[in-house]
């Protein structure tokens, strides 16, 4: 007897990596591990397997999806490519970069992938079992994090299976993603550039390819219209920049401090990034009624930890 309440969790070996692909091929639903977070993916290039991606995450339709591709050339059949976006891809794919290009006349994606935009956000990542699904399939893969809308990102296969149960019917079980926050999103304007999500690629990252005159889309305006000011929501009040727990807190610390959860007692920011996810989900899981989290420096990919903690902790 199969339980239907349950997702099936595949392995990572050449059998698991078949089944995963050939399901996609079907039109099929899999969460997949990436190096930033898991994805929930599916072929976006039909109509039927990407609304199944909404349907599962309960996300509003006017949030387009990244498109993933194993490769450059798998790219060019889908956007145009600048020379700025040529370089980019050159210094950072594949990895947790995603770019927003204008969309090919000729691409072969279901319109509900860009949720009606000119552009497409691609990204080329770096994990092997991503990647091996990517090759095997042969398939541009839509791939949204696998959480359902406003929750948490999934860096682990249970975090996919605490959050969407049966919505999800295979998950394959890469371990924990090693970067642990969504990729850096940058969009690429006549005028210059823009971060839109910041992310493991920092501002600094990008600066040293483009050259200075990037922004940083603010907070305030929905850029990345998936950008919605509440997200990574606990389901309990989160309070930031603590320097000490009250009695009804759970406690997430960076640095030198006790703590109930602790992201980095070095203060390393990546370890840190690694690890905000979970101390999020645990935070969800205890008793303790109310979240509180040490401050965490604004610099490096301190700023892509910031930018989700603000939303965590803002009112839904
Ligand atoms: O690391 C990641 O990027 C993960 C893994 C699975 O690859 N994916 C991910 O997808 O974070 P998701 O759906 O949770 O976030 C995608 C973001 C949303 O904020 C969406 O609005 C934005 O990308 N986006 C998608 N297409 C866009 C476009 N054409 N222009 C601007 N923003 C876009
Ligand atoms: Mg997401």
């Amino acid at each position: 007897m199969t339980d239907n309440s349950l997702p099936r969790i595949l392995g990572t070996d050449v059998g698991a990596i078949a089944e995963a692909a050939s399901r996609l091929q079907q039109g099929g639903l899999v969460a997949l591990p990436t190096e930033t977070v898991y994805g929930l993916a599916a072929r976006a290039d039909q109509a039927e397997a990407v609304a199944a991606i909404y349907r599962a995450k309960g996300r509003p339709d006017f949030n387009p999806l990244i498109v993933h591709v194993p490769d450059l050339a798998a790219a060019e059949a889908l956007v145009l490519l600048d020379d700025r976006a040529r370089d980019l891809a050159q210094a950072f794919w594949p990895g947790p970069l995603t770019i927003v290009l204008p969309k090919r006349d000729d691409a072969q994606l279901a319109a509900a992938v860009t949720a009606g935009l000119p552009t497409v956000a691609i990204r080329c990542p770096a994990h092997p079992v991503m990647r091996a699904v990517l090759q095997a399939s042969g398939l541009p893969l839509a791939a949204p994090s696998a959480n359902r809308s406003g929750g948490v990102s999934p860096t682990s296969a249970a975090h996919v299976a605490d959050s969407l149960g049966a919505r999800v019917e295979m998950i394959v079980d890469g371990g924990t993603c090693p970067a642990g926050i969504e990729s850096t999103i940058v969009a690429l304007r006549d005028s210059g550039w823009q971060v839109l999500r910041p992310g493991p690629v920092t501002q600094e990252d990008l600066a040293a390819v483009l050259g200075q005159g990037g922004s940083v889309a603010s907070g305030e305006k929905i850029e990345a219209p998936g950008q919605m000011t509440s997200h990574y929501a606990p389901g309990k009040p989160v309070r930031l920049n603590a320097a000490q727990k009250a009695a009804d807190e759970f406690f997430i610390g960076f640095g030198d401090v006790e703590a109930d959860y602790q992201l980095s007692r070095s203060g390393d920011l990546a370890e840190a990034a690694a690890r905000l996810y979970d101390a999020l989900h645990a935070s969800a899981h205890v008793a303790l009624p109310k979240v509180a989290v040490a401050p965490i420096p604004e610099s490096g990919m301190g700023v892509a930890i910031n930018d989700r903690l603000r939303r965590a902790a803002a009112p839904v």
